[in-house]
């Protein structure tokens, strides 16, 4: 049967992670897979989830099944941290939660309920998006267009054709944004814009679905959730995906949450049925482990406070190296303004350099990053920063 099958290209940043692995060049540098570095160039597990895992694996009792659903516990506990204390949507029984295979998982459960409601949707994505959101919306069946989203000339939101964009599209039709650290650009609207955006959403009566994989990195837990928190407490109805892979260190461990806001507890719970049913025609139950450390963590003041300060170190020394590496290429490559890296947040920034530089800084440099120019400022370090800059200017100037 499979011996017609092709063989197909790897993901692309899959596929750099691999030839980054496979490289020896002790100068090589990192910055293609969203991952945080430290200055080692490790990526740590925080010490908080270190210690909950320790206290786990010495007091579970069982491996039994936990549910389609996930850990109830969990499950609230993600609500509070997404949603805030006393959150509108939250207090007036209108959000629903599933924990779910990392951020990917929480994705595909919200395109599978919306194919299930409505088949013939269309989920609206930035140009540009990360890359896995095609395949992972699209694979439900759902058909996905394209509105204008990232300025390439400022380095920001290109937010009046954006803007233009959406007010065109029918009612009901699916709106995906990212909450913040914009993947893969680094560019995030205002305040001001989102409260622009949701008049917008809310006139032309779209759905929402809003992606929040680095809450926490950006501007801090709370900024960075600005967004999704003032468009669930203003709709009617929005879908969220939360991935715990970079807050909590957890990458491996799939860890996420699907939150559905709904326009009343029994739509809600109507709901919930249906992603329980989708969820276990797909994964049956999620992998309890991660959900199990984030819960311990969230619920125990000590982890918790010892957590929110590994977090808010992480994401210090990802605005320090934003800032330093303007600096480094102010140095070195002084033709060219590359000041938008520091006016942007989280981990990417969209390099802006042609594609024939990007694989001219791999082949000759050993510098990973995606075709597009994506890079991850997390994997600087200020031990090759300096080498990095350099390796900018010679390949710009060849
Ligand atoms: C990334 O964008 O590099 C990360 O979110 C990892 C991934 O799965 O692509």
């Amino acid at each position: 049967m499979f011996e017609h099958l092709a063989s197909v290209v790897p993901d692309p940043i899959l596929g750099l992670m691999a030839a980054f692995r496979a490289d020896t060049d002790p100068r090589k540098v990192d910055l293609g897979i969203g991952v945080y570095r430290d200055e080692d160039g490790n990526t740590p597990v925080p010490a908080a989830v270190r210690s909950a895992e320790r206290a786990l694996l010495a007091s579970q009792k069982t491996k039994s099944y936990v549910g389609p659903a996930g850990n109830p516990g969990f499950n609230q506990a993600m609500e509070q941290l997404v949603f805030g204390a006393a959150h509108p949507a939250v207090t007036g029984g209108r959000v629903r939660s599933v924990q779910t295979p990392g951020g990917c998982g929480a994705l595909r459960l919200g395109a599978e309920l919306i194919r299930a409601a409505a088949p013939d949707s269309v989920v609206h994505v930035s140009t540009p998006t990360w890359a896995n959101h095609t395949p992972l919306l699209a694979g439900s069946g759902l058909r996905l267009e394209r509105y204008p989203y990232f300025d390439a000339t400022t380095g920001g939101v290109q937010f009046a054709a954006m803007m233009a964009a959406v007010q065109r599209l029918p009612p009901r039709a699916v709106l995906l944004v990212h909450a913040s650290c914009h993947n893969p650009t680094g560019a995030d609207l205002s305040t001001e814009q989102w409260r622009e955006l949701l008049e917008v959403v809310r006139r032309r009566e779209l759905l929402p679905f809003i992606d929040m994989a680095y809450q926490g990195l950006g501007e801090g837990l709370d900024a960075d959730a600005f967004g999704l928190r003032l468009f669930c407490a203003e709709l009617p109805e929005v879908l969220c995906a939360v991935s715990c892979s970079k807050n909590f260190g957890l990458y491996r461990e799939r860890t996420g949450s699907l939150h559905l806001v709904s326009p009343s507890p029994a739509a809600a719970d109507a709901a919930l049925s249906q992603l329980v049913r989708i969820a276990r025609g797909i994964w049956s139950m999620p992998p309890d482990h991660g959900a199990a450390i984030v819960h311990a963590v969230l619920a125990e003041q000590t982890l918790r406070a010892q957590w929110l300060a590994e977090l808010e170190g992480m994401r210090r020394r990802i605005v320090e190296l934003r800032l330093e590496v303007v600096q480094q290429l102010r140095r070195h490559c002084p033709q060219r303004d590359f000041g938008f890296i520091a006016r942007q947040r989280g981990m990417f920034s969209f390099f802006g350099i042609e594609t024939a530089q990007v694989q001219a800084l791999r082949q000759r440099h050993h510098v990973y990053m995606t075709d597009d120019s994506r890079m991850n400022i997390a994997g600087l370090r200020r031990g090759n920063l300096e080498y990095f800059a350099q390796a900018v200017s010679q390949t710009l100037a060849a």
